[in-house]
């Protein structure tokens, strides 16, 4: 297969940092013969008959020709047909509703890489655009769905194995995080990934990826050894940090712009017992909770093993803040909480758990099927600053607390010290940041609402918020451009938030392994390399 064509290559040339487009698509780069290297005759395949030019055709006709040769290929229970059982189970599954609303022509359930191979050049063939989608999390239309294309789901790749010393596990994309830890811990390992069970591990990852082990390891795209990737023209390659490194880095934060991938080699951690929960305080104690995590957010260079996130909301009339604080250690009264404990709390639900039960625990806070959306920003951590910012947030609450189901919340949390200093483990990532400046205080706005009709109403009272916070944070020289892909709204720009430089150089990276673009305009969806999905026009 040019997969081992390709490794030939680069061992040969000593394990060069960057090959070149040509060796990824070579001038002469035929579709239909890539695709007989993988078995598919498309002169044989039925929906392919009359299909011919690829200029003037529709999608609608793109994709019947594509989702018809798909199902003459690997039958219906792998390609899914609008209306059947199982399509319903893949729209019905997201997180969001507004990912549920959108119907694909049909969703394409690969069982092997080859698989996702052939669909990556069956799209090149046909012009029919694509979508891929691990846990389905993205809360936006068409990040992981895509209306009127094939939506390709990985559901039924779910493997998770070990190495022989056990020190890395090779997670397929059809996992959630319940599913990988549920297989690690029978071995007394983990690894570093999603607080909550149905998380899909394959946004999670490119992402960014915060753990309750992230104090100790850094996130979850710092500790990948290798991906799987299918690229732009269907070539299969493993990239890590000797082999390929600049797609590594790439995928350490770039999304879905570089390739589906296939595997996700990621090393493994200790899996002690945990102890944890929430504590929930009132309103006349909001400064002391700011104050406590502001405190735990830099003691992380004395304490990794704590990890926190604090939400303000109004609950039933009363405005509330809850602190998830957790410890990845059986300890009932660690130090670095103390200043919480010194806080009355309402309730706390704070109890020994494993792994496992932890992160089916906080499942139940994160109902699905309603209308999402996440919205973050980033400043210096910066104590005066977090109270107003809260201020200000409750004070707007009662604009679009009568809204039906409106649940609107702002979520804490630190980009510590170690979690930035390990960002620049394996050659470093792609988002941008560095400890030099000190702890990060990320923010961000989670609300959930009933109806449709509201989205614009939520949308334009979110960003007039963050309008005003991010005006003072400029003010006072704290504002940090970096915006977290895995919360992102359809609104923002995650790359560009990554700083010129990088986003230069992903861009340049891109033009080697997809120099057709294609993980850019056949596969439209989520964070592109030059803007936001949506631009904002409220
Ligand atoms: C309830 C909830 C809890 C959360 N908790 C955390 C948390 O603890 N820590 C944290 O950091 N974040 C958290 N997040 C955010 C989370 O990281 C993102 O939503 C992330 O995108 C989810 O990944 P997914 O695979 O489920 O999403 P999907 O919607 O399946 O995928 C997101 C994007 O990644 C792409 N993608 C997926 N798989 C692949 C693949 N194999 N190859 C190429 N591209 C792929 C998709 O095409 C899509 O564009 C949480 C989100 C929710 C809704
Ligand atoms: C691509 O390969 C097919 C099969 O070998 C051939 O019929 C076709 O002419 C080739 N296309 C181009 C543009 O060379
Ligand atoms: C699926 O059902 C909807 C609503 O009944 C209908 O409009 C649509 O044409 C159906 N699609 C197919 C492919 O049958
Ligand atoms: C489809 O979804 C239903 C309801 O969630 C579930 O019971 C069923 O097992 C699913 N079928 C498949 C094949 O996934
Ligand atoms: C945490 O920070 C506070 C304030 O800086 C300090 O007084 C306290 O000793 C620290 N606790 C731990 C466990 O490091
Ligand atoms: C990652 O964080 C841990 C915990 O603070 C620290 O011991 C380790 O040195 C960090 N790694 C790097 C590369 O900075």
């Amino acid at each position: 297969m040019r997969a081992w064509l390709l490794f030939g290559a680069v061992s040969a040339a000593g394990g060069i940092a960057l090959v070149s487009a040509d060796v990824i698509e070579p001038s002469n780069f035929n579709v239909t013969e890539e695709l007989l290297k993988l078995g598919v005759d498309v002169s044989s395949i039925p929906a392919l008959k009359s299909f011919s030019g690829t200029k003037t055709r529709s999608t609608a006709g793109a994709c019947a020709a594509e989702c018809g040769s798909l199902k003459f290929l690997f039958g219906s229970q792998q390609v899914n047909a609008q209306n059947t059982t199982l399509y319903k189970n893949f729209t019905n599954s997201f997180w969001s509703e507004q990912q549920e609303q959108v119907q694909p022509y049909c969703v394409f359930r690969p069982l092997v890489n080859s698989q996702v191979s052939i669909v990556v050049l069956l799209s090149l063939f046909t012009g029919c655009p694509f979508a891929a989608r691990s846990g389905g999390h993205a809360a936006f239309s068409g990040a992981s769905s895509s209306a009127g294309g094939i939506s390709i789901w990985f559901k039924d790749m779910n493997a998770v194995t070990l190495n022989v010393d056990k020190s890395v596990a090779s997670i397929e994309p059809g996992n959630n995080w319940l599913s990988v830890y549920s297989a690690l811990e029978p071995y007394g390992l983990a690894a570093v990934g999603g607080r909550a069970a149905s998380i899909g591990v394959g946004g999670f990852v490119l992402g960014g990826g915060i753990s309750y082990h992230s104090n100790l390891y850094g996130w979850a795209l710092d500790n990948v050894q290798s991906f799987e990737v299918v690229t732009a023209t269907g070539l299969i390659v493993t990239a890590s940090e000797t082999v390929l490194p600049d797609l590594y880095w790439a995928l350490r934060g770039g999304g879905n712009n570089f390739g589906l991938v296939t595997k996700y080699n990621v090393y493994t951690i200790p899996c002690p017992t945990m102890r944890g929960g929430s504590r929930i305080f009132t309103e006349n104690y909001f400064t002391e909770v700011v104050n406590a995590f502001i405190n735990v957010v830099n003691n992380a260079t004395m304490d990794g093993k704590a990890q926190q996130y604090v939400a303000f909301l109004q609950s039933q009339g009363t405005n509330i803040a809850t602190a998830e604080l957790t410890y990845t250690e059986d300890v009932a009264d660690p130090v670095i909480f103390q200043q919480y404990r010194n806080i009355p709390a309402i309730a706390d639900s704070t109890s020994t758990k494993t792994l496992v039960e932890y992160v089916k625990y906080l499942e139940a806070d994160n109902p699905f099927r309603y209308r999402e959306v996440y919205w973050p920003i980033a400043v210096q951590l910066n104590e005066e600053f977090s109270n107003w910012v809260v201020e200000l947030f409750i004070s707007l609450i009662p604009q679009v607390i009568n809204l039906k189901g409106a649940n609107p919340v702002i979520i804490y949390q630190g980009i510590t010290e170690p979690m930035l200093q390990n960002m620049t483990k394996y050659g470093g990532n792609a988002l941008g940041l560095d400890a030099s400046t000190g702890p990060i205080h990320l923010m961000h706005v989670s609300f959930w609402w009933d109806e449709q009709s509201d989205d614009d109403t939520v949308y334009e009272w979110v960003h007039s918020f963050w309008t005003q916070v991010i005006a003072k944070a400029q003010d006072m020289g704290i504002y940090n451009e970096y915006i977290y892909m895995n919360y992102a709204s359809m609104f923002q720009d995650p790359i560009t938030g990554y700083g010129e430089a990088n986003k230069d150089r992903l861009r340049k990276i891109a033009n080697v392994y997809d120099p057709s673009g294609v993980y850019q305009t056949l596969q439209p969806g989520y964070f592109k390399l030059n803007g936001p999905p949506v631009t904002y026009s409220l």
